[in-house]
C-alpha cells in the first residue's frame, strides 16, 4: 500500500481536477483497486526511478484532456474523428513524444476507472480460474506496456507470456520494464502486427485488451487470435463501446457486434461484462464505455 499511498498524496497535489474520481474508485472497488494499484504501481516504480509518480500522473492527465476533447467532439459530429489507420499513425503510434506520455495514461487507467476495474475483476474472477494448468504460454495482442502480461504472470507464476505489439516505443518500454522487474525470461515482447503475427506453435490462452477499436478490421485480430490458441483454449478481450479517442477508428455501439465477430471466428462466449461510468451525464448521446469478454475457442460448431 506504500506506493499507492504516495500516488495518492501527490495525486491530491497536482491532480486535483481529476481526484475525485480516482476517489470513487477507491471507496466502491476497494479490494481490486488496491490489489491492482499496487501491482502496476510497482512495477511502474521500479522501471521509472526517482520520478516515477510525476511520469505516471503527466501522462494519465494529459491523457484525461485528450479523451475529453475527443469525446466532445465526438457528441457533435456523431461519429470518430478518424477512420483509418494510416490517419493517427504517425501522430500517435510512430510519435515518440505522444506514446511517452499516452502509454503512462494508459497505464493509470486501467486502475483508476472504476469501470476498468470492474473489468479487471471479470479478468480476475471469470477468466484466471479458467487457466487452471500448472503452466502455459498466453499470448497478448496489442500489449502496449504489457501490464495483462505482468498481471498474468504475477497470478499465474508458472506461465509465460508473449506481448506483441506494432509501436516500437510500446515494445522498448514494456521489455526494459520486464527487465527492470527481474521478469524478461518470463515475460517476452516483440514488434508486431497483431493481425498478421504468427507464433511457431499454438498458445494455450491469449488476451487482447483495448485493441479492437484501434483497428479498421477489427474481426481480423480475432480471426488471428484463433488461429494461434489451442482449440478449446481460453482468451480475455475488451473493447471500448462509444468512446472516442484520437487513435479510436472502429465506432461499436452495440456490445452485440463484438459478440457476433467473436463467434464467426470460431469462440463461444464464456461471460461477458459491459462496464459503464456511473457518472456520465444523461443529456449526452453516446455512453462511453468498455466490455469484457471471455472466451473459448470451440473445436466443432458447437463448442
Ligand atoms: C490502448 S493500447 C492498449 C495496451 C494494453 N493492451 C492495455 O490494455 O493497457 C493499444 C495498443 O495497441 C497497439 N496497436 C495498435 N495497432 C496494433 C496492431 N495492428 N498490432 C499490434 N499492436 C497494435 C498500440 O501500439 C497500443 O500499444
Amino acid at each position: 500500500m506504500q506506493n499507492l499511498k504516495k500516488f495518492l498524496d501527490y495525486f491530491s497535489n497536482h491532480g486535483q481536477i481529476a481526484l475525485p474520481a480516482i476517489q470513487k474508485t477507491h471507496i466502491n472497488q476497494q479490494e481490486s483497486f488496491e490489489e491492482l494499484a499496487e501491482i502496476v504501481l510497482s512495477l511502474a516504480k521500479r522501471h521509472l526511478g526517482e520520478n516515477w509518480i510525476k511520469t505516471l500522473v503527466d501522462g494519465y492527465l494529459y491523457m484525461l484532456i485528450d479523451i475529453n476533447r475527443s469525446q466532445a467532439d465526438y457528441e457533435r459530429r456523431g461519429k470518430y474523428l478518424n477512420k483509418s489507420y494510416d490517419d493517427v499513425y504517425n501522430s500517435v503510434y510512430n510519435d515518440s513524444k505522444f506514446m511517452d506520455l499516452y502509454h503512462w495514461g494508459v497505464f493509470v487507467c486501467t486502475f483508476a476507472w472504476e469501470h476498468h476495474v470492474k473489468i479487471y475483476n471479470l479478468y480476475r474472477k471469470s477468466f484466471l480460474p479458467l487457466l487452471n494448468t500448472k503452466e502455459g504460454c498466453l499470448l497478448d495482442l496489442g500489449c502496449g506496456s504489457g501490464v495483462w502480461s505482468f498481471l498474468t504472470t504475477h497470478f499465474l507464476p508458472q506461465w509465460t507470456s508473449h506481448g506483441i505489439d506494432i509501436s516500437k516505443k510500446s515494445v522498448e518500454l514494456s521489455t526494459t520494464m520486464a527487465k527492470s522487474s527481474g521478469l524478461e525470461s518470463k515475460v517476452k515482447f516483440r514488434e508486431s502486427d497483431a493481425l498478421s503475427f504468427k507464433g511457431t506453435k499454438k498458445y494455450d490462452a491469449a488476451i487482447s485488451c483495448f485493441l479492437m477499436e484501434h483497428l479498421e478490421e477489427p474481426q481480423r485480430l480475432l480471426q488471428n487470435m484463433a488461429s494461434n490458441l489451442e482449440a478449446r483454449g481460453y482468451a480475455f478481450i475488451t473493447a471500448a463501446l462509444t468512446a472516442a479517442e484520437v487513435d479510436h477508428i472502429s465506432e461499436f455501439r452495440r456490445e452485440s457486434e463484438i459478440v457476433s465477430m467473436a463467434e464467426e471466428v470460431g469462440f463461444r462466449v464464456v461471460s461477458m461484462y459491459s462496464s459503464a461510468p456511473s457518472c456520465h451525464p444523461d443529456s449526452q448521446k453516446f455512453l462511453p464505455r468498455a466490455l469484457g469478454l471471455v472466451l473459448q475457442k470451440r473445436k466443432n460448431d458447437i463448442w
